[in-house]
């Protein structure tokens, strides 16, 4: 009895292990154990592999008949682990803005699921990314979230980096053998930018980059309302969400379904007849007209004659509404822990018409409803991630009109997670 106990007890700890654990203890002890065996059928039936996981969201389904990808997408570990090893390393990933790294020296850091780096501008002003990772003992090499440096230098024992990532300074190597400082440094990562904003991939290099061509209506789009020029950036707010990051996307993309029942506020100044969605590879598009030609209070204002709200797979939110540009950068914390980093960009042209008391109203009361919106999405987000925590849900269903944008990065993400399934078994 002594040994079933602990059998259970050693079955119970194994609990998050694929299935194929139970089988291998089921050959060990079915034959003289029936309550061992009831209990085992129930973990066999309950606990699914990260594959069969990934593989219940059907590619194939159309909104109409789909189901929404399981619970599991959005707690468990192996997923987390899977997205690190796919969504975070092949797609580019927003990480910050170019006026952050456009003088020389100038740099910021961040992380990316596990994934630390530094983003900075080198001597002839080159954008350059690498991983923050000292090659000596592996320290993180730079503290501090942005500054203006002349050189990298890794406080543990002073390993010192340029601009470029080039270790300029080993420190107390006299004896050392088979080392060359030229082959070793900071790990470089591919960076590009596009508008205002610095991407990054983890893989590398695309040997064809189609970012640019899947965004094209999208970016077409916002340059026409000032996406790239004439917009002055006027600062960042951070929110930390006790949710899975794919659960803000998946509310800033469920084609306005939420606003009348989650905004109230936001959307008397939104004339909700007029919604519409553009689906593309890598984005959606939520267009509205707003209601400022009728009346003018600030908050009517804020929200201007047309509003824009796009989502760039993975993890960029662009929202572009009367004189504002509002830029949210989404990224995993773990698997029920999210940032999101919003900056907020003031149309020029806007600003220079008010004075300097009427800006200041205009920005402060702006930024309020902004944080009232997004405490009223944090209250939905995190009260579906303690609804998907429960053993209440499983999967659920979309509403075919206005879901259809989510649905679209499901079946991305699904794609992506089907890919890191693919080459993991290539790699067994
Ligand atoms: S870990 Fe960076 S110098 Fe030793
Ligand atoms: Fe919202």
């Amino acid at each position: 009895m002594a040994t079933l106990r602990s059998s259970l007890h050693m079955l119970a700890c194994r609990h998050a292990a694929n299935v194929r654990i139970f089988s291998t203890a089921t050959r060990r002890f079915t034959t003289t154990d029936q309550r061992f065996t009831m209990v085992e059928r129930r973990f066999a039936r309950t606990d699914r592999s990260v594959t069969d996981e990934v593989l219940r969201f059907s590619l194939d389904a159309p909104v109409q008949e789909a189901l929404t990808p399981p619970s599991s997408w959005y707690k468990d570990t192996g997923i987390h682990d899977l997205e690190a090893r796919t969504v975070w390393r092949n797609n580019w990933v927003a990480v910050g803005r170019t006026d952050q790294v456009s003088t020389p020296g100038a740099f910021f850091t961040g992380t990316i699921g596990r994934e630390p780096f530094i983003v900075s501008s080198d001597r002839s002003n080159n954008l350059r990314a690498f991983y923050n990772v000292c090659c000596h003992h592996g320290n993180i090499v730079e503290f501090q979230e942005a500054g203006q440096a002349n050189q990298f230098v890794c406080c543990y024992h002073g390993w010192t980096y340029g601009l470029d990532g080039r270790l300029t300074k080993p420190t107390k190597l006299r004896g050392i053998k088979n080392f060359t400082a030229g082959r070793n440094g900071l790990k470089p990562i591919a960076v590009r930018t596009w508008g205002p904003l610095v991407f990054l991939r983890m893989a590398g290099y695309p040997y064809e980059d189609e970012f640019d061509q899947k965004v094209l209506p999208l970016m077409e789009e916002l340059d026409e309302m000032g996406f790239n020029s004439g917009m002055r950036h006027i600062c960042r707010r951070q929110y930390q969400l006790k949710c899975n990051w794919k659960l803000i996307v998946d509310n800033a993309s469920d084609g306005g379904y939420h606003l009348e029942y989650v905004h109230r506020d936001l959307s008397s100044n939104l004339d909700l007849s007029t919604f519409r969605t553009e689906v593309g590879d890598l984005y959606n598009m939520q267009v509205c007209t707003g209601k400022a030609d009728s009346e003018n209070s600030l908050k009517c204002q804020r929200v201007g004659a047309k509003a824009v709200y796009s989502c760039i797979y993975p993890n960029l939110l662009v929202n572009r509404y009367g004189p504002w540009l509002d830029i949210n950068i989404v990224l995993p914390l773990g698997p029920d822990r999210s940032l999101m980093i919003y900056d907020f960009y003031l149309k020029e042209s806007f600003a220079d018409e008010m004075n300097e008391i009427e800006l200041a109203n205009f920005i402060e009361q702006s930024l309020k409803d902004s944080d009232q919106v997004q405490r009223e999405d944090t209250l939905v987000c995190e009260g579906v991630q303690r609804g998907m925590e429960s053993t209440a849900f499983d999967v659920g269903r979309y509403a075919p009109g206005p879901e259809m944008p989510v649905h679209a990065f499901h079946l991305q993400l699904a794609r992506d997670l089907r890919t890191g399934l693919e080459s993991m078994h290539i790699s067994n």
